[in-house]
């Protein structure tokens, strides 16, 4: 029987309401499992698919955590799966198409069995856009949740098994931080820890401030207790996240910094400390001194400047300069000598001319970043930067993105070239994708090492004599017996 009647639970988002920032001091609630929820998954399987950032991958863990303690099992083939559940990302219009893609291309699955839930959840299910046209035109879609309620997943998903209803309930703001949702995290050694949810940056192309809500810091001691007890499990790498890192703690109006965070997260002696991303906007000089003080804090910084013309920079609402941005670069690089920073830019944005365009350019050329992602701008419903005209067409953009594409690679060729005969520790993290041979894992600086060796190594970290250095990984040869000095 096709579920087309409507739960009570039905609540769209509202890009107009996402867009509200209230000033209510944020609570915090307990998140753990209504016990009678604890079996509704008996014998029954989830598929989970993520798309975007790490904030994304790791709500994919929660969201596992909560399945399992369900007692449903995970498996990675959707034709065997009860519910299938799709954490998407709204990003650019093809991160959305992706997604579309995917679904439409698994929907015969209901045709055989039409028990099966479908779900829906993240960035895109907190645009009205989307879910107006899931409404309209996936009507096999039977859940869809958002970013702030994926707490509330036992009950939705219930009412969507046991009624045989459509449930959709988007929540357009944010609400409470809830602590203690289980989490199947994906490595047992490397974990990411959230710090900072929301973004209230509003870069003029960017959708996540209304997808994400307003900034929200957890407390630092649910953070450094979180750190702890991963030290404890085993665990030797922690990531901090956040859409904005460096914004930590200041909605807690408590004096205590991004860098006090970072300076006692480092101080718990987890080998490896990272965090991303970072806005060069509340980048301060104590967060560089930290950096460059604690050897745990690992050598690579995500610093993405977008474009490397202040005109363009003033329109995207990125409150820094050309400058300003090459300072702090030079700060860091000073601070920290051996650190590796990547970036982050956008070709193409509304009315780019060539000249501005030139000036990303040389900015590249000027930093010789480590590594770079870089993105065709895309449009984004209900962000400033979507109503303006743009006279550039497409073909220009593309020609834009090949010509940094070459400057990328010609740089972060040389910053692999540059490990050449070093000895580097490594994070040996699993058999390589390509080869199950062979072993893969990430140095400091957050390189991919690709090295024979046993499966014992797994987990661990070893070190590594570099030999050769390709474009996108470095080849090595674990060195068995450390030299103490
Ligand atoms: N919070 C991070 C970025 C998160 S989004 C920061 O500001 O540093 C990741 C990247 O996607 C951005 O850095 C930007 O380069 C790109 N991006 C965001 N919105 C985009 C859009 N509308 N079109 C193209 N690229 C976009
Ligand atoms: Fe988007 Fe800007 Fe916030 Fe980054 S800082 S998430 S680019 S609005
Ligand atoms: Fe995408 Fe949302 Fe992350 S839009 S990049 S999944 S915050």
């Amino acid at each position: 029987m096709a579920k087309k009647d409507f739960s009570k639970y039905f609540k769209k988002p509202n890009m107009k309401e996402s867009k509200k920032r209230s000033y209510l001091e944020v609570e915090k609630v307990d998140g753990t499992i209504d016990n009678k929820f604890l079996n509704l998954g008996k014998f029954k399987t989830y598929y989970l698919r993520t798309y975007g950032c790490q904030m994304n991958e790791h709500d994919t863990e929660i969201i596992a955590g909560i399945l399992e303690q369900m007692k449903f099992k995970r498996t990675d083939k959707p034709e065997e799966a009860d519910i299938l559940l799709f954490n998407t990302c709204a990003i650019r219009a093809n991160s959305e198409n992706k997604v579309i893609g995917e679904i439409g291309r698994l929907s015969y699955l209901k045709k055989f069995n039409p028990d099966i839930i479908f779900g829906l959840c993240g960035c895109m299910s907190q645009e009205s856009e989307i879910v107006d046209k899931i409404l309209k035109t996936y009507t096999f879609i039977d859940l869809i949740f958002g970013t702030h309620n994926i707490h509330r997943l036992p009950i939705l998903l219930s009412e969507a098994m046991f009624n045989k209803v459509r449930v959709i309930e988007v929540w357009s703001q944010e609400g409470e931080i809830v602590e203690n949702l289980p989490k199947s995290r994906s490595s047992q050694k490397s974990a990411w820890v959230n710090i900072i949810y929301g973004c209230d940056k509003f870069c003029t192309y960017c959708i996540v401030p209304y997808t994400r809500g307003k900034e929200r810091s957890r407390s630092k001691d649910d953070i450094l207790f979180e750190i702890k007890k991963l030290k404890e499990d085993g665990f030797m790498e922690v990531t901090l996240l956040g859409q904005n890192v460096n914004a930590y703690g200041k909605d807690l109006n408590n004096n205590y910094t991004m860098a006090n965070l970072l300076e006692d997260a480092a101080k718990i002696g987890i080998d490896r400390v990272r965090f991303t991303t970072s806005h060069p906007w509340d980048f301060d000089d104590e967060m560089v001194e930290i950096i460059g003080k604690y050897d745990n804090i690992m050598p690579h910084i995500h610093l993405p400047v977008q474009s490397g013309n202040n005109e363009i920079l003033k329109i995207m609402g990125r409150s820094y300069t050309r400058e300003m941005y090459i300072e702090l670069f030079k700060k860091l690089k000073k601070a920290k000598p051996n650190i590796n920073i990547t970036t982050d830019i956008i070709v193409g944005y509304p009315n780019e001319t060539t000249k501005q365009f030139l000036d990303t350019i040389s900015l590249y050329e000027e930093c010789k970043f480590d590594g770079a992602f870089s993105f065709i701008y895309s449009p984004r419903e209900g962000t400033p930067a979507a109503k303006m005209n743009d006279n550039i067409p497409l073909e220009v953009k593309k020609e834009r993105l090949y010509e940094l594409h070459e400057v990328i690679n010609k740089y972060s060729k040389a910053s692999y070239e540059k490990e050449k005969d070093k000895i580097v520790d490594v994070l040996v993290i699993g058999p390589s994708n390509k080869n199950k041979n062979i072993l893969a894992g990430y140095t400091g600086k957050n390189q991919l090492v690709l090295l024979p060796g046993s499966y014992d190594l797994i987990d661990n970290i070893v070190q590594v004599k570099i030999d050769k250095p390709r474009n996108t990984a470095l080849l090595g040869i674990y060195i068995e017996n450390k030299i103490e000095e």
